[in-house]
């Protein structure tokens, strides 16, 4: 994902219409190919590292998954669909979600490289053609931002207590003109398959298989994520 600064200035629907218009100047077809690799690896891989982090987590916090599952059940009343209006009506279980992209940032690191010199706040420099690595997993367990870092804790994502924390804290889709595009749509994915999976089944700790996290292009776990899952009406 390194890439220079600047702003975004193709969107998908240029993508679809250069495509289409194969006369017209604009984007080669690597450069449209460039594109859609970007879509579906930023789409793909980020959002299955994300629940799956989740699942992991609702299995490691029983009580928290309860609490969602509660409030899931009672916002599907009985459907076994998610509508639109849904997705306002669990707002522990968005906590819930947040928190998990808090501890395991699916992507855990961004990279930039400087096309002009930059001038700090205190008078120093960074010269163009400086690559910038942001540790994102770090961050997110900053312990001048966030208090006991470590700990699992979803009402952090209070409205209160998230007023009370710099904006930039918590950045799991990123911030600035390159942020992510899709990250209103990851987010509705992870509620509905978080409340779609509490709604069928309870998810249950293997204290016998610790994952080894490791920050790659995305957050992964080498000996993969193992939890156990049963009915919620055997
Ligand atoms: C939980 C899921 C997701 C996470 C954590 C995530 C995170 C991110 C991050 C951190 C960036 C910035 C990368 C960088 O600065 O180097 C990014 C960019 C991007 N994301 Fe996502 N993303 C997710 C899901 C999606 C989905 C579902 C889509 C599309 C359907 C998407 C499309 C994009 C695109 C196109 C960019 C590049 C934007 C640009 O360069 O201007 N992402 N994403």
């Amino acid at each position: 994902m390194d890439r220079v600064q600047g702003k975004r200035n193709v969107d998908f629907l240029d993508i679809l219409l250069l495509a289409r218009d194969e006369n017209k100047q604009g984007m080669s077809d690597e450069d449209i190919q460039a594109e859609v690799d970007t879509f579906m690896f930023e789409g793909h891989d980020t959002t299955a590292s994300a629940m799956s982090f989740i699942l992991y987590s609702l299995a490691c916090y029983p009580e928290y998954q309860k609490m969602c599952r509660d409030e899931v059940l009672q916002a599907l009343d009985g459907k076994d669909t998610m509508e639109w209006e849904d997705l306002s009506k669990i707002p522990y279980t968005t906590m819930f979600i947040k928190e998990s992209l808090r501890l395991y940032p699916p992507v855990p690191g961004m990279s930039r490289i400087t096309t002009k010199t930059i001038t700090f706040f205190d008078g120093r420099t960074l010269p163009a053609g400086s690559h910038i690595g942001t540790n994102v997993y770090s961050l997110h367990r900053n312990a001048t931002v966030w208090e006991d870092p470590e700990v699992f804790d979803p009402l952090r994502f209070l409205p209160e207590n998230v007023s009370k924390r710099p904006p930039h804290a918590f950045v799991p889709f990123s911030a600035g003109p390159r942020n992510c595009i899709g990250q209103n749509f990851a987010m509705n994915e992870l509620k509905v398959s978080t409340a779609l999976t509490l709604q069928r089944y309870h998810l249950i700790e293997d204290p016998t298989q610790t994952p080894q996290i490791v920050p790659r292009l995305v957050l992964r776990s080498l000996n993969g994520l193992h939890i156990k899952i049963k009915p919620v009406d055997p």
